[in-house]
C-alpha cells in the first residue's frame, strides 16, 4: 500500500506530508481495535529478539527515533508497527514554533533528509498529558532546552523535563546534539556534558525515589565529534553514570550527496549516515569495553543495516528516515530479517550478536 501512497506523499512539501501522515495515524490510533489489530499483525513474537534493559522489557531491539512523533500524537499506531520501544520529543519546557518553513527537505537519490526544524514542539505539559496511562512498550522522552534559554541556564530546562515527565516516561534522552538550536552542541564538550548529565541523573534519582519508577537516562551525541573530542564526551557520559549512549544524531557533513537540496542548511539523516554512525557505535563500544549500553541510529534501512549496528556494539537500534522512504511495514520486515540473520550465523539470541564485530 505504501508503494502506491509514497509517490503522492512525495509530491507534497515534505513537512506537509509529515503532518498529513501523522494526523492520519493519530486518527487511526483512536479508532477502537486499530492499535490492537496492528499490534497482533506486526508484534515481534520471537524470544530471540527480546531483551531486558534497565528493568524494562524490549520485545524487539528496534525503536522509533526522536523527532518523528515529537508530541506523542500517534503512539497508538506506532506502538503497533513492531517496534520494541518509542522515543518522543525533543520536548522543551515551553512550546515553541521552531524555525521558519520550509525546513524539511528530501534528497531521494541519496535516500536522505535534511531538516532544520529547530525543536518545534508543544511543550512539557502537553506531552505529559499524552503520555498518561499504561504503555504497551517503553516510551522514552527526549528532552532539550528552549531556544531562548542561554547555555549557562540549560540545565534548568533539562531538569524541568525530568520533573514534568518522571511520572509518565519510561526513560529520558538528553539531547545535546541537534544542529538546529544555536549553541546546543557546545553542551557536548566533556566538562559541560559531565556537569549536565550529573545534574539530570541527580534529578532522575530524586524522582525515582518519589515515583518508584525506573528512569534510565541516555545521552544522544552528534556524529560530527571527531577523535579525541568524541572519546572525551563518551568518557564524560560514562563517568557521570548515565544509563546509555545514543549514536547518533544528524550530521552537518554533506559528503557524497547528489541532490540539489544538499545546499540546504540543517542536519542530514538517512543513508549517508549508515556507515558513519555504525563506526561511532564500534568506537564507543570498544572504548567502554561493552559496559555502557549503546543505541545505534543513522541510516538503518534494512535488517542488515540494523544487524551491522548490533554487531558493532549496539544493544538497540532506532530508525526515522527509512520509515519515510520504506513505509510502515519496515519495522516488521527488519524484525523478520534479524531473526534470519541470527539463524544464518548460528546464534540463538540477539544479545549474542552485540559487539561480535567490534
Ligand atoms: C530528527 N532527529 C531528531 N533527534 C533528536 O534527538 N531530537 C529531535 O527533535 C529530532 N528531530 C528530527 C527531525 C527530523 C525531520 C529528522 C529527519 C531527524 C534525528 C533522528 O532522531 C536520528 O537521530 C537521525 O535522523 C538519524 O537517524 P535516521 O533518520 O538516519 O534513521
Amino acid at each position: 500500500m505504501y508503494a502506491r501512497l509514497k509517490p503522492l506523499l512525495f509530491r507534497l512539501d515534505a513537512e506537509q506530508a509529515h503532518h498529513l501522515t501523522l494526523t492520519a495515524c493519530a486518527v487511526a490510533g483512536r479508532v477502537p481495535g486499530v492499535p490492537g489489530a496492528l499490534s497482533t499483525l506486526n508484534r515481534a513474537t520471537s524470544a530471540a529478539l527480546g531483551q531486558h534493559l534497565w528493568g524494562y522489557a524490549f520485545a524487539s531491539p528496534l525503536g522509533l527515533a526522536a523527532g518523528l512523533d515529537k508530541n506523542a500524537e500517534a503512539l497508538g499506531v506506532f506502538s503497533g508497527l513492531g517496534f520494541g520501544f518509542l522515543e518522543v520529543g525533543t520536548v522543551t519546557p515551553r512550546a515553541q514554533p521552531g524555525n521558519e518553513q520550509p525546513r524539511l527537505f528530501r534528497l531521494p537519490p541519496d535516500e536522505a533528509l535534511i531538516n532544520r526544524m529547530g525543536f518545534n514542539n508543544q511543550g512539557l505539559s502537553v506531552l505529559e498529558g499524552r503520555l498518561q496511562g499504561r504503555h504497551a512498550l517503553p516510551i522514552w522522552a527526549n528532552i532539550g532546552k528552549n531556544k531562548a534559554t542561554p547555555n549557562e541556564r540549560a540545565a534548568e530546562d533539562y531538569l524541568a523535563g525530568v520533573q514534568a515527565l518522571s511520572g509518565v516516561a519510561d526513560g529520558f534522552v538528553v539531547n545535546v546534539s541537534s544542529p538546529n538550536t544555536p549553541g546546543l552542541r557546545a553542551l557536548q564538550h566533556a566538562d559541560e556534558l559531565f556537569a549536565l548529565v550529573s545534574a539530570v541523573l541527580g534529578e532522575a534519582e530524586r524522582q525515582r525515589v518519589q515515583t518508584l519508577r525506573l528512569l534510565p537516562v541516555l545521552v544522544k551525541l552528534a556524529p560530527d565529534l571527531t577523535g579525541a573530542d568524541f572519546e572525551a564526551s563518551v568518557d564524560a557520559v560514562q563517568q557521570a553514570g548515565a544509563s546509555g549512549l545514543i549514536l547518533s544524531n544528524t550530521t552537518l557533513s554533506r559528503e557524497g550527496l547528489s541532490h540539489a537540496n544538499r545546499d540546504q542548511a540543517g542536519g542530514l539523516s538517512g543513508r549517508p549516515l549508515t556507515t558513519r554512525s555504525t563506526e561511532l557505535v564500534r568506537r564507543a563500544y570498544l572504548q567502554t569495553g561493552g559496559t555502557l549500553p549503546i543505541v545505534g541510529v543513522g541510516g538503518v534501512f534494512s535488517a542488515q543495516d540494523a544487524y551491522a549496528k548490533i554487531r558493532a556494539g549496539a544493544r538497540l537500534v532506532e530508525i526515522y528516515t527509512a520509515l519515510i522512504y520504506e513505509g510502515p511495514g519496515l519495522p516488521r520486515r527488519i524484525n523478520a530479517g534479524l531473526l534470519e540473520l541470527l539463524r544464518r550465523d548460528g546464534l540463538t539470541h540477539i544479545s549474542e550478536a552485540v559487539g561480535a564485530d567490534a
